[in-house]
């Protein structure tokens, strides 16, 4: 929602970063209304990703593989489902997503507003995913819909419409699994969902729960936050016309890569990640007791002076070994080159099909709002 100033102008919504920004240097450590501890500091974020025995991630009455598991239990799921997310499983589906990513940036108008979230960023994430997991087309605009719900509902912090839509989310899922019991698998040889269902944990085949909940996070994990991502790096580029530039003449894989890392670094959209103890410790000379709901707040961290010195200078070298975009640990993301093969390829389209891209003057983009950083809306203008 666009705020106003008292004449009456639109004026960008708030800007989350700076409210950690400015408690970081005093307070490693805060306590918020519900009595949660964040963690705010690098240091102190990395020790608590590190410490999965005194940190647990089974923060969740829920079921949520891998993200709620600990210990044994979770490597023997990641060792499971890691190989679907590696460079050869995916390397299959790049002509899809480069023929996604061109067809989307080629049907979008220019001279007109354009929204690099919505209109971009979601569009091509849902397509993108559809593509790998062997989804039809006709469930695109249920997803693009249940990602925003999904948001809204988290917001909102109401727990029966978070199970509604969790719900939904499950009839959504088990009518792809359906289309595919009896062996029967639509996407043939590369269906990734089907084989996914003949997936084996601890001598076991996955049961239905488990698929969903699997699937749950891969879609989590990729819709919404690729839409995010993709806002976040347009604005950067529209806002600095030097360096969509440089990337639009060209430059080396690597290098195009460690830029998008560094630009989300600076203003990381996935805020972060819960724990809970499992027994009485101290961090960052606060005492917690056992079962405390700890916060590993990945934006703030990724802005901490004391590691990165000024947090928005754009240096992809210097930083990139204690950037913490895609985590730290055994939970670190399993799906960091997925989501770099997809920004990298979006951000090539866009930059291939237009001489430039600049903010809508009459249309400010407006910020995210907790638990989603970065930006909701982005309106640019291509030409
Ligand atoms: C688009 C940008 C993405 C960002 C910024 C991101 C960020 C993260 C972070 C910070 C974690 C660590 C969570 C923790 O320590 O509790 C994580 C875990 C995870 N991510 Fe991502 N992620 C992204 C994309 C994806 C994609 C594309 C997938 C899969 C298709 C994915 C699937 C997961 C899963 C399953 C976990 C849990 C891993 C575990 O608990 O062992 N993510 N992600």
């Amino acid at each position: 929602m666009t705020e106003h100033t008292p004449d009456g102008l639109p004026t960008p919504t708030r800007d989350q970063r700076a409210a950690t920004d400015a408690l970081r240097p005093c307070h490693g450590v805060v306590r918020n209304q519900r009595g949660d501890w964040i963690l705010l500091r690098h240091d102190l974020v990395v020790q608590a990703a590190l410490d999965d025995a005194g940190f647990s991630s089974a923060v969740s009455r829920y079921l949520q593989i891998p993200n709620g598991l600990d210990g044994d239990r979770h490597a023997a799921y990641r060792q499971a489902l890691d190989p679907f997310l590696d460079a050869a499983a995916l390397e299959p589906f790049l002509d899809d997503f480069r023929r996604i990513a061109t067809g989307l940036v080629a049907s979008l108008p220019r001279g007109g507003s354009v929204d690099a979230v919505s209109n971009l960023g979601a569009r091509f994430a849902v397509r993108a995913q559809s593509a790998w997991l062997g989804w039809p087309a006709e469930l695109e605009d249920r997803l693009v819909d249940w990602v925003a719900e999904n948001h809204a509902a988290t917001r909102s912090g109401d727990r029966d419409w978070t199970l509604r839509v969790a719900e939904d989310f499950d009839t959504l899922i088990h009518s792809v699994l359906d289309t595919r019991r009896d062996g029967q698998c639509p996407g043939g040889a590369r269906d990734v969902t089907s084989a996914l269902m003949r997936t084996q944990v601890e001598g076991r085949p996955l049961e239905d729960a488990e698929i969903v909940s699997v699937l749950r996070n891969w879609t989590g994990g990729d819709l919404g936050s690729i839409a995010l991502c993709v806002g976040v790096l347009v604005h950067r580029l529209a806002s600095d016309p030097a360096l969509q530039q440089r990337l639009r003449a060209g430059v080396a894989e690597a290098e195009f890569d460690a830029l998008i890392d560094e630009i989300l670094r600076i203003d990381n959209p996935f805020l972060s990640n819960r724990r809970i103890t499992t027994r009485p410790l101290t961090i960052g000379g606060v005492d917690l007791p056992a079962a405390a709901r700890v916060t590993l707040h990945w934006t703030s961290a990724n802005r901490d002076s004391a590691v990165f010195g000024d947090p928005d200078a754009l240096d992809p070298q210097a930083n990139r070994a204690h950037n913490l975009v895609y985590g730290i640990g055994r939970h670190a993301c399993p799906g960091r080159l997925l989501s770099t093969l997809e920004l990298r390829i979006v951000l090539r389209a866009l930059l291939d099909a237009t001489a430039s891209v600049t903010l809508d003057p009459d249309d400010p983009a407006e910020r995210a709002m907790s638990p989603a950083g970065g930006w909701s809306r982005v309106p640019v203008i291509l030409r």
